[in-house]
């Protein structure tokens, strides 16, 4: 087990993601956002929280504006949460086909985004795969127009880490005591990212991070937490133990990541691998998954799985930051 030490400080250029009164202009980061702004997001998140039993919440607060859905990578939940997010709060939504867009013939991401902003869109969501991509866009567009992270490379999905720790604090509300530990891809992980600063921000006890030696994070990404290359020792009496799946689409060589049957019997969640964790532990995956590798269909469907929560809560935390931005945007026009 190895512990994780910062060699950077915080990066500076998210600054813009805040008014100078600490309202949320953009969402780039989670990494420098003040912990009141997170509880702040997580709890306006809630309001938009029906029993499931009840109709999805839905409000007027957005009818008049356009959100542009601009996903250069491919996404299932993310692009289709914000999408409903946008219309429960009466905005007009612009999914743009990327495989029919002008980027095909060359034209810059920004060209797309100023295109975009003379037809007079107020938020752009954004997800590439290349990194700094959403801060680059919020440093060029004009007043009035905010940028969220919807996925930058393997650096953030904010959004992700957001409802991962919502999800967490609804089932277990002693998040100061809990030990959480993520488990697969860390090295290639924007959601391992994500979830270490919200977690970090919130106060946890104790944060694990477990890996195939070939999967391992660099220190400086996630301070604080202890690194184990055995599933047992992190795990250990862990409260929430969240799988991920290999990013294969972000790595040249994977001559050295075990096979899809030695993973799943090093790494994989499942009844016996999860032993050591507490009686009580609840388990996570941001999707999309691999079955049979991360985690087992027993495991992936049982009553300690957050799986289903975790898409649901999705879709309230980007309805809470479609509105706050908004608003603060509206503000500054006044
Ligand atoms: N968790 C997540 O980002 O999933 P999608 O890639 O389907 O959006």
């Amino acid at each position: 087990m190895t512990t994780l030490q910062a060699t950077s400080p915080a990066d500076a250029g998210d600054a813009i993601q805040c008014t100078p009164d600490g309202r949320l202009r953009h969402l780039l980061s989670l990494r420098s956002l003040p912990r009141e702004l997170l509880f702040d997001i997580l709890d306006r998140a809630e309001r938009f929280l029906a029993d499931t039993s009840e109709p999805a919440v839905r409000s007027t607060t957005l009818a008049g504006r356009t959100i542009a859905n601009l996903f250069f990578e491919p996404s299932t939940r993310t692009r289709a949460s914000f999408e409903l997010a946008a219309k429960r709060l009466s905005a007009d939504v612009l999914n743009l086909d990327v495989s029919t867009s002008s980027r095909i013939k060359g034209e810059s991401i920004l060209d797309t985004m100023y295109t975009l902003q003379a037809m007079q869109c107020d938020v752009f969501v954004v997800r590439d795969a290349a990194a700094g991509v959403p801060r680059m866009i919020a440093h060029a567009v004009r007043d009035g127009v905010a940028i969220l992270n919807a996925g930058e490379a393997s650096v953030s999905h904010p959004t992700q880490g957001l409802l991962d720790l919502l999800t967490i604090r609804r089932a277990r509300p002693d998040l100061e005591s809990l030990k959480v530990c993520i488990v697969g891809d860390i090295a290639h992980s924007r959601v391992a990212r994500s979830a270490a600063e919200a977690l970090t921000i919130a106060g946890i006890s104790e944060l694990r991070l477990v890996a195939p030696k070939a999967l391992q994070p660099e220190a400086s990404a996630f301070p604080g937490a202890t690194l184990h290359s055995d599933l047992a020792s992190g795990v250990a009496e862990a409260d929430v133990v969240m799988a991920l799946r290999i990013q294969r689409e972000r790595i040249d060589d994977a001559g050295d990541i075990p096979d899809p049957s030695d993973y799943a019997r090093r790494f994989g969640l499942s009844a016996a691998n999860l032993a050591p964790a507490s009686p009580n532990v609840l388990v996570m995956h941001p999707g999309p998954m691999n079955r049979g590798i991360e985690i087992d269909d027993a495991t992936a469907d049982s009553a300690r799985s957050l799986i289903t929560e975790q898409v649901r809560n999705g879709v309230a935390v980007r309805m809470a930051l479609l509105e706050m931005v908004t608003e603060t945007h509206l503000g500054l026009r006044r």
